[in-house]
């Protein structure tokens, strides 16, 4: 495992980004920084939630496909945007074993404490595969990887969504510039659907969601000397039609006053203002032949599971 981003420029990046979001019109928080260590356990445990179908629509879709997809694109490396746990990519890795020479896999995360656990257990695993983890965003830094072959560029569950049009523009162009001729995209997406469905998945009954949400509190207080008093904000999601995008929030239940001692800035909320958190946008296949279009990619196939809950889209460099 190794740095793309070095440490001190991940702090100084979270400095300026709190700044600019608790000093905004609006306040918000990036939802990179949900996952330190215990960010990432919380995602986890999200994935296992009876709710939150995200992640086994895209298992059944991965674990019919997955060897097929592999056979068709023969990569020398797969490269994984947002890896986490990796542990759906197992899929891919052990058919990229089965159906060619790849034997690289290349992790890139901003959550060192999951990236060193995934790479950990695959290299105990399987002693044949080559693991370079790499620490950093992979918005700023994918065009840091070095390549080693057929490149195969995986990004799953739906973490695109997290990205504003905007933003999510910059990404797909960054993805198609590190694309060369022959390789390949793989790019897992939730589908729009009915709403109560989707609002259900954003706020489980176990009550995990809010927890997850609210941790970027505690990442905020730690990196940054802060005592916003978590007690005092509660959990919020709502889907926007306009957008097609759940929202995220943290909504202050009475006043609030904090210190966050490393900007020097006091920051106060009235009661029922929002810390807007997260989206997670839902696509449709259309809205994603539109944004690979924009960025320069090809949709060369896409396969969903047997309920159309979710897509796993295969693209190229255009
Ligand atoms: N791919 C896994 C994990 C999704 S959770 C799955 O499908 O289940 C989103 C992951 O992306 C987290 O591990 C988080 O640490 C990582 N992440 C979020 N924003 C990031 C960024 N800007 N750069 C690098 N990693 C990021
Ligand atoms: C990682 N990402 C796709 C998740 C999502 O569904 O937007 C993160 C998440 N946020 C709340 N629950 C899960």
């Amino acid at each position: 495992v190794s740095q793309l981003t070095p440490p001190k420029d991940y702090r100084s990046q979270l400095l300026e980004d709190v700044f600019y979001g608790f000093t905004a019109y609006r306040k918000y928080l990036p939802s990179k920084y949900f996952y330190d260590g215990r960010g990432s356990e919380l995602f986890e445990q999200i994935t296992e939630l009876p709710e939150y179908y995200l992640t086994n629509a895209e298992t059944e879709i991965l674990a019919e496909h997955a060897d097929s997809l592999m056979a068709r694109i023969q990569p020398d490396e797969l490269v994984e945007l947002g890896s986490g746990s990796s542990r759906k990519t197992i899929m891919l890795i052990e058919a990229m074993y089965r159906s060619g020479p790849g034997r690289r896999y290349v992790p890139i995360d901003i959550s060192e404490d999951a990236l060193r656990a995934a790479a950990k257990e695959l290299c105990g695993a399987y002693t044949w595969l080559e693991v370079e983890g790499l620490v950093g965003d992979f918005v700023a830094d994918l065009d840091k990887v070095r390549r080693r072959g057929r490149r195969l560029i995986v990004f799953l569950g739906s973490t695109i969504g997290n990205y504003v049009p905007t933003l999510r523009y910059s990404l797909l162009r960054s993805v198609a510039s590190a694309l060369d001729a022959g390789d390949s995209f793989l790019l897992g997406v939730d589908l729009v659907k009915d709403e109560a469905t989707m609002v259900a998945a954003y706020d489980d009954a176990a009550g995990v969601s809010s927890e997850f949400n609210l941790n970027i509190l505690r990442v905020v207080n730690r990196e940054l000397d802060g005592d916003l008093p978590l007690d005092a904000f509660e959990h919020v999601t709502r889907f926007d039609p306009i957008s097609s995008c759940m929202a995220q929030s943290l909504r202050a239940k009475r006043p609030v006053v904090a210190n966050l001692k490393a900007l020097d800035l006091a920051v106060s909320f009235v009661e029922g203002e929002e810390i807007h958190t997260e989206v997670s946008c839902k696509f449709t296949r259309s809205q994603v032949e539109q944004d690979f279009a924009d960025a320069g990619l090809a949709v060369d196939d896409w396969l969903t599971d047997s309920e159309d809950r979710f897509a796993l889209v295969v693209g190229s460099g255009g």
